[in-house]
Protein backbone atom coordinates (compact mmCIF):
# COMPACT_ATOMS: atom_id res chain seq x y z
CA UNK A 1 0.00 0.00 0.00
CA UNK A 2 2.12 3.05 -1.54
CA UNK A 3 -0.52 5.30 0.93
CA UNK A 4 -0.44 8.96 -0.46
CA UNK A 5 2.46 7.96 -2.51
CA UNK A 6 2.64 7.22 -6.63
CA UNK A 7 5.95 4.79 -6.18
CA UNK A 8 7.45 2.41 -3.43
CA UNK A 9 10.77 4.39 -3.35
CA UNK A 10 9.01 7.53 -2.90
CA UNK A 11 7.31 6.46 0.01
CA UNK A 12 10.51 4.66 1.42
CA UNK A 13 12.16 7.80 1.21
CA UNK A 14 10.08 9.46 3.62
CA UNK A 15 9.39 6.87 5.62
CA UNK A 16 12.33 7.55 7.34
CA UNK A 17 11.87 9.14 10.20
CA UNK A 18 9.67 6.50 10.97
CA UNK A 19 12.25 3.47 10.23
CA UNK A 20 15.12 5.02 11.93
CA UNK A 21 13.02 5.33 15.31
CA UNK A 22 11.55 1.71 15.19
CA UNK A 23 15.38 0.74 14.43
CA UNK A 24 16.38 2.33 17.20
CA UNK A 25 13.31 1.65 20.09
CA UNK A 26 14.00 0.21 22.89
CA UNK A 27 17.58 -0.06 22.00
CA UNK A 28 18.37 3.44 23.45
CA UNK A 29 18.44 3.87 27.05
CA UNK A 30 19.39 7.69 28.50
CA UNK A 31 19.49 6.79 32.20
CA UNK A 32 18.22 7.85 35.19
CA UNK A 33 20.02 10.03 38.00
CA UNK A 34 23.52 9.21 37.74
CA UNK A 35 23.39 6.87 35.21
CA UNK A 36 25.26 7.32 31.62
CA UNK A 37 23.72 6.85 28.56
CA UNK A 38 23.91 3.66 26.58
CA UNK A 39 23.02 1.33 24.25
CA UNK A 40 21.42 -2.05 24.86
CA UNK A 41 21.08 -4.93 21.31
CA UNK A 42 19.53 -7.69 23.05
CA UNK A 43 20.88 -10.16 20.10
CA UNK A 44 24.29 -9.13 21.33
CA UNK A 45 24.30 -8.77 24.73
CA UNK A 46 26.27 -12.19 25.16
CA UNK A 47 28.60 -12.36 22.69
CA UNK A 48 30.20 -8.67 23.21
CA UNK A 49 33.22 -9.67 25.21
CA UNK A 50 34.06 -12.43 22.31
CA UNK A 51 33.82 -9.25 19.60
CA UNK A 52 36.04 -6.81 21.93
CA UNK A 53 38.51 -10.03 22.01
CA UNK A 54 38.46 -10.73 18.31
CA UNK A 55 42.12 -9.46 16.20
CA UNK A 56 40.15 -8.06 13.50
CA UNK A 57 36.50 -7.01 12.60
CA UNK A 58 35.42 -7.62 8.89
CA UNK A 59 32.17 -6.24 7.27
CA UNK A 60 30.68 -8.01 4.72
CA UNK A 61 27.59 -7.55 1.97
CA UNK A 62 27.00 -5.96 -1.56
CA UNK A 63 25.78 -3.12 -3.43
CA UNK A 64 23.84 -0.64 -0.33
CA UNK A 65 24.34 -2.94 2.56
CA UNK A 66 28.01 -2.93 1.64
CA UNK A 67 28.06 1.07 1.38
CA UNK A 68 26.02 1.12 4.69
CA UNK A 69 28.94 -0.91 6.20
CA UNK A 70 31.36 1.20 4.66
CA UNK A 71 29.65 4.82 5.96
CA UNK A 72 30.18 2.86 9.65
CA UNK A 73 33.41 1.64 9.44
CA UNK A 74 35.04 4.65 10.76
CA UNK A 75 33.11 4.69 13.70
CA UNK A 76 33.64 1.24 14.35
CA UNK A 77 37.41 1.95 14.25
CA UNK A 78 37.45 4.48 16.38
CA UNK A 79 34.90 3.36 19.15
CA UNK A 80 36.19 -0.65 19.05
CA UNK A 81 39.82 0.31 18.49
CA UNK A 82 39.90 -2.74 16.58
CA UNK A 83 41.25 -3.08 12.81
CA UNK A 84 38.25 -3.11 10.34
CA UNK A 85 38.01 -4.33 6.65
CA UNK A 86 35.81 -4.02 4.18
CA UNK A 87 34.73 -7.29 2.12
CA UNK A 88 32.52 -7.45 -1.05
CA UNK A 89 30.62 -10.69 -0.76
CA UNK A 90 31.49 -11.99 -4.32
CA UNK A 91 35.39 -10.91 -4.19
CA UNK A 92 35.98 -12.33 -0.78
CA UNK A 93 35.00 -15.64 -2.57
CA UNK A 94 36.83 -14.59 -6.04
CA UNK A 95 40.00 -14.79 -4.07
CA UNK A 96 39.00 -17.02 -1.53
CA UNK A 97 40.48 -14.37 1.18
CA UNK A 98 41.71 -15.33 4.55
CA UNK A 99 39.30 -15.44 7.62
CA UNK A 100 40.78 -16.06 10.66
CA UNK A 101 39.06 -17.97 14.00
CA UNK A 102 39.96 -14.50 15.97
CA UNK A 103 38.29 -12.32 13.07
CA UNK A 104 34.13 -11.26 13.83
CA UNK A 105 32.60 -11.48 10.60
CA UNK A 106 29.53 -9.20 10.24
CA UNK A 107 27.44 -9.55 7.51
CA UNK A 108 25.31 -6.97 6.05
CA UNK A 109 21.91 -7.23 3.88
CA UNK A 110 18.77 -6.14 3.73
CA UNK A 111 16.82 -9.53 2.35
CA UNK A 112 18.94 -11.55 4.41
CA UNK A 113 19.21 -13.74 1.52
CA UNK A 114 21.66 -12.16 -0.90
CA UNK A 115 23.41 -15.77 -2.32
CA UNK A 116 27.00 -14.17 -2.36
CA UNK A 117 26.64 -12.82 0.93
CA UNK A 118 24.95 -15.97 2.11
CA UNK A 119 28.12 -17.99 0.37
CA UNK A 120 30.73 -15.87 2.67
CA UNK A 121 28.74 -16.64 5.69
CA UNK A 122 29.11 -20.34 5.14
CA UNK A 123 32.73 -19.83 3.84
CA UNK A 124 33.27 -17.03 7.31
CA UNK A 125 31.71 -20.36 9.54
CA UNK A 126 33.77 -23.23 7.95
CA UNK A 127 36.92 -20.81 8.54
CA UNK A 128 35.92 -20.19 12.59
CA UNK A 129 34.88 -17.35 12.63
CA UNK A 130 32.57 -15.30 15.19
CA UNK A 131 29.73 -15.02 12.50
CA UNK A 132 27.15 -11.07 13.71
CA UNK A 133 23.87 -10.61 10.79
CA UNK A 134 22.97 -7.01 10.87
CA UNK A 135 19.44 -7.75 8.72
CA UNK A 136 16.04 -6.22 8.05
CA UNK A 137 14.18 -9.86 7.74
CA UNK A 138 13.49 -12.03 11.07
CA UNK A 139 13.81 -15.44 9.83
CA UNK A 140 16.09 -14.78 6.81
CA UNK A 141 18.92 -17.33 5.92
CA UNK A 142 21.14 -14.65 6.90
CA UNK A 143 19.47 -14.30 10.74
CA UNK A 144 18.87 -17.79 10.74
CA UNK A 145 22.70 -18.93 10.21
CA UNK A 146 25.24 -16.44 11.65
CA UNK A 147 25.96 -16.68 14.97
CA UNK A 148 24.07 -13.28 16.55
CA UNK A 149 22.72 -10.35 15.08
CA UNK A 150 20.90 -7.24 15.36
CA UNK A 151 18.03 -7.01 13.30
CA UNK A 152 16.93 -3.49 11.48
CA UNK A 153 13.44 -2.97 12.05
CA UNK A 154 12.73 -0.77 9.19
CA UNK A 155 9.89 -2.24 8.11
CA UNK A 156 9.62 -4.23 4.67
CA UNK A 157 11.07 -2.54 2.05
CA UNK A 158 9.49 -3.05 -1.62
CA UNK A 159 11.40 -0.61 -3.88
CA UNK A 160 14.09 -2.81 -5.52
CA UNK A 161 16.60 0.80 -4.76
CA UNK A 162 17.16 0.27 -1.13
CA UNK A 163 16.44 3.28 1.15
CA UNK A 164 15.58 3.29 4.72
CA UNK A 165 17.36 0.01 4.82
CA UNK A 166 20.43 1.80 4.13
CA UNK A 167 20.36 4.89 6.94
CA UNK A 168 18.93 2.02 9.23
CA UNK A 169 21.73 0.09 8.87
CA UNK A 170 24.21 2.88 8.87
CA UNK A 171 22.12 3.45 12.23
CA UNK A 172 22.60 -0.16 13.50
CA UNK A 173 25.71 -0.44 12.81
CA UNK A 174 26.95 2.80 14.99
CA UNK A 175 24.57 1.40 17.44
CA UNK A 176 27.24 -1.94 17.26
CA UNK A 177 30.02 0.43 17.32
CA UNK A 178 28.47 2.23 20.14
CA UNK A 179 27.81 -1.27 22.03
CA UNK A 180 31.24 -2.85 21.51
CA UNK A 181 33.22 0.52 22.94
CA UNK A 182 31.06 0.61 25.73
CA UNK A 183 33.69 -0.26 28.30
CA UNK A 184 36.42 2.17 27.08
CA UNK A 185 36.31 4.95 29.71
CA UNK A 186 38.08 7.71 27.77
CA UNK A 187 35.04 7.53 24.81
CA UNK A 188 32.17 7.86 26.89
CA UNK A 189 31.93 11.51 26.29
CA UNK A 190 32.08 10.75 22.61
CA UNK A 191 29.40 7.98 23.23
CA UNK A 192 26.92 9.70 24.77
CA UNK A 193 27.41 12.40 21.99
CA UNK A 194 26.51 9.94 19.50
CA UNK A 195 23.39 8.91 21.53
CA UNK A 196 22.22 12.24 22.01
CA UNK A 197 22.95 12.27 17.86
CA UNK A 198 20.68 9.28 17.31
CA UNK A 199 17.62 10.90 19.31
CA UNK A 200 18.13 13.66 17.23
CA UNK A 201 18.09 11.98 14.11
CA UNK A 202 14.65 11.39 12.79
CA UNK A 203 13.95 15.17 13.70
CA UNK A 204 16.37 15.72 11.46
CA UNK A 205 15.77 13.76 8.51
CA UNK A 206 12.59 15.08 9.00
CA UNK A 207 14.06 18.42 8.01
CA UNK A 208 16.22 17.62 5.37
CA UNK A 209 13.24 15.71 3.51
CA UNK A 210 12.08 19.33 3.03
CA UNK A 211 14.44 19.54 0.13
CA UNK A 212 12.52 17.35 -2.36
CA UNK A 213 11.48 20.13 -4.23
CA UNK A 214 14.39 21.83 -4.60
CA UNK A 215 16.36 18.06 -5.54
CA UNK A 216 13.25 17.58 -8.00
CA UNK A 217 14.37 21.52 -9.37
CA UNK A 218 18.03 20.19 -9.58
CA UNK A 219 16.97 16.54 -11.32
CA UNK A 220 15.18 18.93 -14.11
CA UNK A 221 18.35 20.54 -14.95
CA UNK A 222 20.36 17.12 -14.93
CA UNK A 223 17.67 15.41 -16.62
CA UNK A 224 19.24 15.29 -19.96
CA UNK A 225 22.85 14.30 -18.91
CA UNK A 226 24.91 11.71 -19.59
CA UNK A 227 26.84 11.53 -16.35
CA UNK A 228 27.06 12.71 -12.89
CA UNK A 229 30.09 12.15 -10.87
CA UNK A 230 30.27 12.25 -6.78
CA UNK A 231 33.20 13.47 -4.82
CA UNK A 232 32.79 12.48 -0.95
CA UNK A 233 35.78 11.73 1.55
CA UNK A 234 35.91 10.59 4.97
CA UNK A 235 32.24 9.54 6.88
CA UNK A 236 30.40 10.87 3.45
CA UNK A 237 33.27 8.63 1.20
CA UNK A 238 30.43 5.82 1.28
CA UNK A 239 27.32 8.54 0.53
CA UNK A 240 29.14 9.15 -2.51
CA UNK A 241 29.48 5.92 -3.59
CA UNK A 242 25.67 5.30 -2.78
CA UNK A 243 24.12 8.69 -4.02
CA UNK A 244 25.96 7.22 -7.43
CA UNK A 245 24.71 3.82 -7.07
CA UNK A 246 21.05 5.46 -6.86
CA UNK A 247 21.22 7.32 -9.39
CA UNK A 248 22.56 4.36 -12.05
CA UNK A 249 20.33 1.88 -10.88
CA UNK A 250 16.66 3.74 -10.76
CA UNK A 251 17.67 7.25 -13.32
CA UNK A 252 19.81 4.56 -15.38
CA UNK A 253 22.11 7.57 -15.71
CA UNK A 254 26.01 6.59 -15.78
CA UNK A 255 27.08 7.96 -12.41
CA UNK A 256 30.53 7.48 -10.44
CA UNK A 257 30.84 7.88 -6.87
CA UNK A 258 34.57 8.84 -5.90
CA UNK A 259 37.13 9.31 -3.37
CA UNK A 260 37.58 13.22 -3.43
CA UNK A 261 41.27 12.19 -2.30
CA UNK A 262 41.70 10.27 -5.06
CA UNK A 263 40.88 13.10 -7.61
CA UNK A 264 44.22 13.77 -8.54
CA UNK A 265 45.31 10.33 -9.67
CA UNK A 266 42.90 10.53 -12.23
CA UNK A 267 39.20 11.58 -12.03
CA UNK A 268 39.79 15.24 -12.47
CA UNK A 269 41.06 14.70 -16.15
CA UNK A 270 37.23 14.26 -16.41
CA UNK A 271 36.44 17.69 -15.45
CA UNK A 272 35.44 20.33 -17.62
CA UNK A 273 32.76 22.98 -18.02
CA UNK A 274 29.74 20.19 -19.29
CA UNK A 275 29.91 17.40 -16.60
CA UNK A 276 27.90 17.64 -13.72
CA UNK A 277 29.79 17.13 -10.33
CA UNK A 278 28.19 16.62 -6.77
CA UNK A 279 30.86 17.81 -3.97
CA UNK A 280 30.25 16.51 -0.51
CA UNK A 281 31.92 18.93 1.67
CA UNK A 282 29.65 19.07 5.30
CA UNK A 283 31.38 20.00 8.31
CA UNK A 284 33.80 17.60 9.90
CA UNK A 285 37.26 16.53 10.19
CA UNK A 286 37.34 16.90 6.12
CA UNK A 287 35.97 19.90 5.46
CA UNK A 288 39.17 21.96 4.58
CA UNK A 289 40.46 19.12 2.49
CA UNK A 290 36.84 19.49 0.62
CA UNK A 291 37.09 23.10 0.33
CA UNK A 292 40.50 22.65 -1.74
CA UNK A 293 38.63 19.68 -3.62
CA UNK A 294 35.84 22.75 -4.66
CA UNK A 295 38.73 25.49 -5.19
CA UNK A 296 40.65 22.74 -7.64
CA UNK A 297 37.37 21.83 -9.88
CA UNK A 298 36.46 25.06 -9.54
CA UNK A 299 39.38 26.02 -11.33
CA UNK A 300 38.68 23.94 -13.83
CA UNK A 301 35.16 25.21 -14.31
CA UNK A 302 33.66 22.16 -13.23
CA UNK A 303 30.09 22.15 -13.01
CA UNK A 304 29.72 21.84 -9.18
CA UNK A 305 26.70 21.35 -6.79
CA UNK A 306 27.84 21.26 -3.05
CA UNK A 307 26.45 19.38 -0.63
CA UNK A 308 27.43 21.89 2.59
CA UNK A 309 26.03 22.22 6.17
CA UNK A 310 23.14 25.05 6.71
CA UNK A 311 24.84 28.37 7.07
CA UNK A 312 27.81 27.37 4.97
CA UNK A 313 27.28 28.35 1.07
CA UNK A 314 29.19 31.08 1.57
CA UNK A 315 31.95 29.82 2.33
CA UNK A 316 32.00 26.55 -0.28
CA UNK A 317 30.49 28.27 -3.11
CA UNK A 318 34.06 30.06 -4.08
CA UNK A 319 32.83 33.19 -6.43
CA UNK A 320 28.91 31.58 -6.75
CA UNK A 321 29.31 30.12 -9.27
CA UNK A 322 27.91 26.76 -8.10
CA UNK A 323 24.80 25.28 -6.90
CA UNK A 324 24.22 24.61 -2.89
CA UNK A 325 22.44 21.84 -1.35
CA UNK A 326 22.39 22.58 2.32
CA UNK A 327 21.55 20.39 5.07
CA UNK A 328 21.33 20.16 8.91
CA UNK A 329 24.05 19.24 10.92
CA UNK A 330 24.47 16.10 13.27
CA UNK A 331 27.24 14.09 14.81
CA UNK A 332 29.85 13.96 12.70
CA UNK A 333 29.59 9.78 12.22
CA UNK A 334 25.83 10.32 11.56
CA UNK A 335 26.23 12.90 9.07
CA UNK A 336 25.93 10.18 6.20
CA UNK A 337 22.48 9.21 7.38
CA UNK A 338 21.05 13.00 6.55
CA UNK A 339 23.35 13.02 3.68
CA UNK A 340 22.16 10.58 1.31
CA UNK A 341 18.39 12.13 1.87
CA UNK A 342 18.61 14.52 -0.86
CA UNK A 343 20.75 12.46 -3.27
CA UNK A 344 17.84 9.50 -2.80
CA UNK A 345 15.48 12.11 -3.68
CA UNK A 346 17.25 13.44 -6.91
CA UNK A 347 17.25 9.73 -8.06
CA UNK A 348 14.02 9.34 -7.70
CA UNK A 349 13.28 12.64 -9.46
CA UNK A 350 15.18 11.88 -11.83
CA UNK A 351 13.75 8.84 -12.93
CA UNK A 352 10.63 9.99 -13.26
CA UNK A 353 10.89 12.65 -15.39
CA UNK A 354 13.37 10.82 -17.12
CA UNK A 355 10.28 8.34 -17.51
CA UNK A 356 11.73 5.38 -16.18
CA UNK A 357 10.46 2.02 -14.14
CA UNK A 358 11.64 3.84 -10.17
CA UNK A 359 10.48 0.82 -8.16
CA UNK A 360 11.85 -2.13 -10.61
CA UNK A 361 14.63 -1.12 -12.54
CA UNK A 362 15.12 -2.78 -15.93
CA UNK A 363 16.91 -5.66 -15.24
CA UNK A 364 17.38 -5.86 -11.53
CA UNK A 365 15.60 -8.13 -8.59
CA UNK A 366 14.91 -6.94 -5.15
CA UNK A 367 16.98 -9.86 -3.71
CA UNK A 368 19.71 -11.73 -5.82
CA UNK A 369 19.55 -15.15 -4.66
CA UNK A 370 21.23 -16.49 -7.56
CA UNK A 371 25.27 -15.99 -8.03
C1 LIG B 1 14.00 -9.14 20.55
C2 LIG B 1 12.75 -9.51 19.74
C3 LIG B 1 11.79 -8.34 19.73
C4 LIG B 1 11.47 -7.94 21.17
C5 LIG B 1 12.73 -7.69 21.97
C6 LIG B 1 12.38 -7.49 23.43
C7 LIG B 1 12.70 -10.97 17.76
C8 LIG B 1 13.07 -11.19 16.33
N1 LIG B 1 13.11 -9.85 18.35
O1 LIG B 1 14.63 -8.02 19.91
O2 LIG B 1 10.61 -8.70 19.03
O3 LIG B 1 10.68 -6.78 21.19
O4 LIG B 1 13.63 -8.81 21.87
O5 LIG B 1 13.49 -7.52 24.22
O6 LIG B 1 12.02 -11.80 18.34
N2 LIG B 1 19.99 -12.47 15.17
C9 LIG B 1 20.92 -13.21 14.46
N3 LIG B 1 21.29 -12.76 13.24
C10 LIG B 1 20.78 -11.64 12.67
C11 LIG B 1 19.84 -10.89 13.38
C12 LIG B 1 19.47 -11.33 14.65
O7 LIG B 1 21.40 -14.25 14.95
O8 LIG B 1 21.16 -11.32 11.54
C13 LIG B 1 19.55 -12.98 16.51
C14 LIG B 1 20.00 -12.13 17.67
O9 LIG B 1 21.27 -12.47 18.15
C15 LIG B 1 18.90 -12.40 18.69
C16 LIG B 1 17.67 -12.63 17.83
O10 LIG B 1 18.14 -12.95 16.54
O11 LIG B 1 19.20 -13.60 19.39
C17 LIG B 1 16.78 -11.41 17.79
O12 LIG B 1 17.50 -10.28 17.35
P1 LIG B 1 16.90 -8.79 17.51
O13 LIG B 1 15.51 -8.80 17.00
O14 LIG B 1 17.85 -7.82 16.95
O15 LIG B 1 16.91 -8.73 19.12
P2 LIG B 1 16.19 -7.70 20.10
O16 LIG B 1 16.38 -6.31 19.65
O17 LIG B 1 16.62 -8.09 21.46
C1 LIG C 1 20.69 -1.13 -4.40
C2 LIG C 1 20.31 -2.45 -3.95
C3 LIG C 1 21.30 -3.57 -4.04
C4 LIG C 1 21.29 -4.38 -2.74
C5 LIG C 1 22.18 -5.62 -2.86
C6 LIG C 1 22.29 -6.36 -1.54
O1 LIG C 1 19.68 -0.21 -4.17
O2 LIG C 1 19.22 -2.63 -3.46
O3 LIG C 1 22.59 -3.08 -4.31
O4 LIG C 1 21.73 -3.55 -1.70
O5 LIG C 1 21.64 -6.47 -3.84
O6 LIG C 1 21.02 -6.77 -1.09
P1 LIG C 1 20.78 -7.19 0.40
O7 LIG C 1 21.00 -6.01 1.27
O8 LIG C 1 19.37 -7.68 0.45
O9 LIG C 1 21.78 -8.28 0.70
Amino acid sequence: NKGKYEHYMQKEIHEQPESLTTTMRGRLIRGGLCKSKSVLLGGLKDHLKTIRRSRRIVFIGCGTSYNAALAARPILEELSGIPVTMEIASDLLDRQGHMYREDTAVFVSQSGETADTLQALEYAQENGALCVGITNTVGSAIARNTHCGVHLNAGCEIGVASTKAYTSQIVAMAMLALAIGADTISSQERREAIIEGLFDLPGKVKEVLKLDQEMKDLAKLLIAEQSLLVFGRGYNYATALEGALKVKEVALMHSEGILAGEMKHGPLALVDETLPIVVIATRDACFSKQQSVIQQLHARKGRLIVMCTKGDAASVCVGGSCRVIEVPQVEDCLQPVINIVPLQLLAYHLTVLRGHNVDQPRNLAKSVTTQ
